[in-house]
């Protein structure tokens, strides 16, 4: 898929991975591209530093994705204007094992109800063009990283789910594709040691997650970029320590056993 004059949604697109991946989205020539997120401040600020790849090519909806009627209303809208959106990229997510439940809501609901909504809009069974969704897990939803038992079980779940919704290719012609960055410099890094159930050790944590390779949103945006050119339908896709992407797979369960 060529980015050029292509329309995309993103999640959780006022900070973060979720802003690098809009701004690259626009830097490769994306028509227009519709951030949504809940932090109003932050979303009115990206905008206003989008504002350089053309005035009228970032539109910024305030939004709460666990809200599942605004939510809808708002991709709805975003559809409409873009006259048939071409690229979601369901990115928006915290990491708060003390609100575990508000996680499982951002992290793995509305994830489903964006990919859903993506079909209805896109899915050629629906009349639509086809398109493509890129939902972000995380290496902490390929491997449990001993800290973080709700994220990483979020993170499996949207892995899971993205599995099972690709199948239908055939008759959505929507490419369903998972991204899994690894330790990625943004604030939900900077905020999870405070966030933490009581009985995980803070400072193992620390130690366990400073030892993994850290990376730059820009080495995400940029992997993103490359997946939505050249990925298959299905494909999972890990991008760590600032190297080159590459592809994982998952080895049918018989193989596994012990
Ligand atoms: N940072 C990492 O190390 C890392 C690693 C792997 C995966 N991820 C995943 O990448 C995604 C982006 O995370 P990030 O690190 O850029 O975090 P971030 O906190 O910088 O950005 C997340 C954005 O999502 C928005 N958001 C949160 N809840 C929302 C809600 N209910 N409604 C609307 N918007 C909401 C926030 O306002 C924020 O702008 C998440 O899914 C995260 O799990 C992050």
């Amino acid at each position: 898929m060529d980015i050029k004059d292509k329309c995309a949604l993103v999640t959780g697109g006022a900070s973060g991975i979720g802003f690098s991946c809009a701004s690259e989205l626009l830097r490769h020539g994306a028509k227009c591209v519709i951030i949504i997120d809940q932090n109003n401040v932050a979303g009115l600020e990206a905008k206003e530093k989008l504002k350089n790849f053309g005035d009228k090519r970032t539109v910024f909806f305030p939004c709460d994705l666990t809200n599942k009627e605004q939510f809808s209303d708002v991709f709805r809208k975003a559809n409409e204007i873009c006259k048939g959106l071409d690229i979601v990229v369901n990115n928006a997510g915290i990491c708060d094992e003390q609100h575990w439940d508000l996680m499982i809501d951002i992290n793995f609901k509305a994830l489903v109800r964006g990919t859903l909504l993506t079909l209805d809009c896109m899915g050629k069974h629906k009349g639509g063009k086809g398109g493509t969704v890129v939902n972000v897990a995380s290496i902490a939803g390929l491997t449990t990283l001993g800290s973080l038992p709700v994220y990483s079980g979020t993170k499996y779940a949207v892995f899971g789910f993205s599995k099972g919704i690709e199948i239908f290719y055939n008759s959505t012609g929507v490419r369903v594709l998972t991204l899994c960055p690894g330790v990625t410099k943004t604030n939900l890094v900077e905020e999870m040691n405070d966030k933490l159930l009581d009985f995980v050790d803070v400072e193992a944590t620390k130690k366990r997650l400073g030892s993994l390779p850290l990376q730059e949103t820009s080495a995400v945006a940029a992997a993103m970029m490359k997946m939505i050119t050249t990925a298959k339908n299905g494909a999972t896709w890990v991008i760590e320590g600032d190297k080159p992407p590459y592809e994982v797979q998952i080895p049918h369960y018989s193989t596994l056993k012990v």
